[in-house]
């Protein structure tokens, strides 16, 4: 049996569980979903690894709200489907507010008497749809929409998105809450990702709603985590709960019923008999507008940029105003989406087979042009990777001439079936790299003859080579000229190496004349050497040989990138030098070592493995290190903020969670001074359990005492309160 003290101690555990996981979706919340960070990252680290403890130590408590829970560690094999509870449905689309006038007309006929009516106007985000289901205010369920009956259950990758709350601020919350919503990339993590897989020479992802279904179906929840998916929701459904009045009760059964007869398998949760339980200790919303209000009080991300709109002048307001804005938002938006604002209506009208009556998606004409394809060629990129380009007659798109457009690889060609001569439509939108969307076979000239993928490598001859299963075709041969010159610039490249003045057209040159051979020769290259390249001066070179020395000063993590391995790119590579500080010891690391480290897949793991494996490339880390390359980290040093500076801290007894070290650190991070003893100039002391002589000698001075809690809070309070004034 337990003793009294064991289960004190184990009380205190599971109170001290319950208040770190209140404290941890706090600032998770304040920091994903407002924009608005009150806790320091370190304190965050500290507590999260407070939790973890805890919860090792008692596995019984881990619940599935748990802010340790977001990362499932193991890779799923693959998603099983699952069907909805509630269908989604599609939206119908208006390419203009003539058609949005049409459609206005279309549902005011069906109901003749209705005078007056409000819309709500909210931007069309251009991700996926998610179904997520929470059973009593737990998340349990994230789907993907699929055909809109049923999706894929993607519960793991869900977790990881941080603007999606694990636990509904709803308290007692209702048996069954349906919430949907559009996950999404913002921008600049999109470009990011296209950068990196652009370095590690994958296939780029043609815009964010790709890279965003890509990154969803992702097996590996670790990775996906990496990714940064936010998410705005827009629906709710409450199942379970009792009106508090009769009209929001009526709306709210037919609504359900309605959803009975669309479901083709209805799901007995949700059958309208079940949904008289209890009164929910909030009023059930009558319109899209308190919806959007309720999301938002429960904890989601709601976008702050909808209306309500009483007119059709006002909607078109709004669609004329967002279709210049909506270029300066940080996530992608392909429209507005109008919306009856009331259940009442919305539940007079229905839905058709495919689309909700009540509601109209105005889509902003997508920036695309014809064109003509003049030529295809193929570039041979640095991992060997062969891409179709199409070479267009200059067309104006999205405020840039557009005279190429990748083909991606040999599927997408035979898929286009394109040809030269062809009129293509190619798009662009932003800063996303243009594509052809289609042809138009019609336009297609006579005799024009179907492009085939070369065989063999345009640049050294060698047969190229595609792995089963895989989309790109490669050349194989590690000596060929175009790899070598593309590993030879990514080397010199701004992330990597940064070596001014080694450009394209020095390096063209200096392969051509058989200066280099391998990225080791760089560091060889003399003054007198380049003086033998046509053009080259003295003043030139000398700049060159100088800017090769300086690289040799370049950290690790920039070292790694350069090294062009594949699949890492510059966070990848970052990420790998913070667990390997050495050259040898990632060189030294099986692929499950590599694995294991946060963030890293089985792919990238098994390549940087490969890639030590090859002698060449052996031989290349010899080379560089011999020429004095950083292979290793520096002593790390990260200039923090110093909200303690100036103070002394003296640590005495036994803390609770942080260990005596971990606590100094805190401390030292935060600019403060740790002192072994306790004199007239310590500010605080620390105290934890059996503290001895120090905390004597504090109290006989009237040194303010801490404890481990009050310590973090004062971490956390002094860098809020540190903040600069704007
Ligand atoms: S409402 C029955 N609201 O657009 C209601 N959808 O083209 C259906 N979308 O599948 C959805 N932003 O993925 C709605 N504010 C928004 C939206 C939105 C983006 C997506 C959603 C939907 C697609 C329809």
């Amino acid at each position: 049996m337990a003793s009294t003290d064991e289960l004190t101690a184990q009380h205190q555990a599971q109170h001290r569980i319950e208040e770190l996981k209140t404290l941890l979706q706090k600032a998770s919340y304040e920091y994903y979903v407002l924009d608005a960070p009150t806790m320091p990252d370190a304190v965050y680290d500290q507590l999260y690894r407070e939790l973890q403890e805890l919860e090792a130590a008692h596995p019984q408590w881990i619940t599935p709200d748990s802010p340790t829970q977001r990362v499932g560690e193991k890779p799923a094999t693959r998603f099983a489907s699952v069907r909805h509870n509630i269908p989604l449905y599609s939206l119908e689309n208006a390419f203009d507010l003539q058609d949005f006038a049409n459609w206005q007309e279309r549902w005011r006929r069906v109901v003749p008497q209705m005078e007056t009516f409000d819309y709500v106007c909210e931007l069309k985000i251009d991700g996926n749809a998610l179904a997520l289901t929470y059973e009593n205010g737990i998340l349990v369920r994230g789907a993907t929409r699929g055909d809109g009956i049923t999706g894929e259950e993607i519960t793991q990758n869900v977790r990881t998105i941080r603007s999606i709350p694990l636990r509904l601020n709803l308290d007692p919350a209702p048996p069954l809450v349906e919430v949907r919503g559009e996950a999404f990339l913002g921008l600049d993590v999109f470009r990011q990702i296209n950068r990196e897989r652009e370095q590690a020479g994958e296939a780029l992802f043609a815009n964010p709603r790709n890279a965003t279904a890509g990154t969803l179906r992702q097996l590996d929840a670790r990775v996906v985590a990496k990714r940064q998916l936010d998410f705005f929701a827009y629906t709710i459904h409450i199942v379970g709960a009792k009106a508090q009045d009769s009209e929001a009760a009526e709306d709210q059964d037919a609504q359900i019923e309605q959803l009975q007869l669309l479901a083709t398998s209805p799901t007995p949760s949700i059958s309208p008999t079940s949904v008289t339980s209890s009164t929910p200790p909030f009023p059930l919303p009558h319109t899209q507008w308190e919806a959007l209000e309720l999301l938002q009080s429960i904890g989601f991300k709601v976008n702050p940029n909808r209306q309500l709109c009483r007119s059709l002048t006002e909607v078109e307001d709004y669609y004329n105003r967002w279709s210049t804005e909506r270029l300066e938002l940080p996530y992608m938006t392909d429209g507005v989406v109008v919306k009856l604002n009331s259940f009442g209506l919305q539940n007079q009208l229905g839905f058709t087979q495919k689309f909700p009556r009540w509601a109209i998606a105005l889509k902003y004409p997508a920036e695309e042009a014809p064109t003509i394809v003049e030529r295809i060629s193929v570039n041979v990129g640095r991992t060997g990777a062969v891409t179709p380009l199409a070479e267009l007659r200059p067309v104006q798109l999205a405020g840039t001439t557009v005279s190429r457009a990748t083909l991606h690889n040999a599927d997408r060609v035979a898929e286009l079936d394109i040809r030269i001569g062809d009129t293509v439509i190619v798009r662009k939108a932003g800063e996303i790299i243009p594509e052809v969307l289609r042809v138009l076979p019609e336009l297609r000239p006579a005799g024009a003859q179907p492009f085939q993928m070369p065989t063999h490598c345009p640049e050294c001859g060698t047969q190229l080579e595609r792995e089963v299963g895989e989309a790109v075709t490669r050349c194989i041969n590690a000596s060929c000229p175009a790899i070598l010159r593309r590993s030879l610039l990514h080397w010199a490249s701004r992330d990597a190496l940064d070596i001014r003045g080694l450009g394209e057209r020095w390096i063209e040159q200096f392969v051509d004349q058989g200066l280099l051979h391998s990225v080791a020769d760089i560091y060889d290259l003399t003054v007198e050497q380049l003086l033998t390249v046509e053009r080259m001066g003295q003043k030139s070179a000398q700049n060159l040989v100088e800017a090769i020395a300086q690289s040799k000063t370049q950290p690790w993590p920039r070292v790694l990138y350069g090294l062009g391995i594949r699949h890492v790119g510059s966070v990848n590579a970052q990420t790998l030098a913070d667990q390997f500080p050495t050259a040898e010891a990632l060189a030294a690391a099986t692929p499950a070592e590599i694995e294991a480290v946060y963030g890293i897949g089985a792919e990238i793991a098994q390549s940087v493995h490969d890639w030590f494996r090859v002698p060449a490339n052996q031989t290349l880390i010899e080379r560089l290190q011999a020429a004095g390359v950083q292979l290793a980290a520096a002593t790390p040093h990260r200039p923090a903020a110093q909200p303690l500076a100036g103070k002394t801290f003296v640590i005495t007894g036994t803390l609770p969670s942080l260990k005596r070290d971990e606590a100094k650190n805190l401390i030292q991070e935060a600019g403060g001074k740790v002192a072994s003893s306790v004199s007239a100039k310590t500010d605080y002391v620390v105290v934890g359990a059996e503290a001895g002589s120090k905390l004597a000698k504090a109290e006989a001075l009237g040194i303010s005492q801490l404890s481990e809690a009050q310590l973090l809070e004062l971490l956390h309070q002094a860098s809020v309160s540190d903040t600069p004034d704007p």
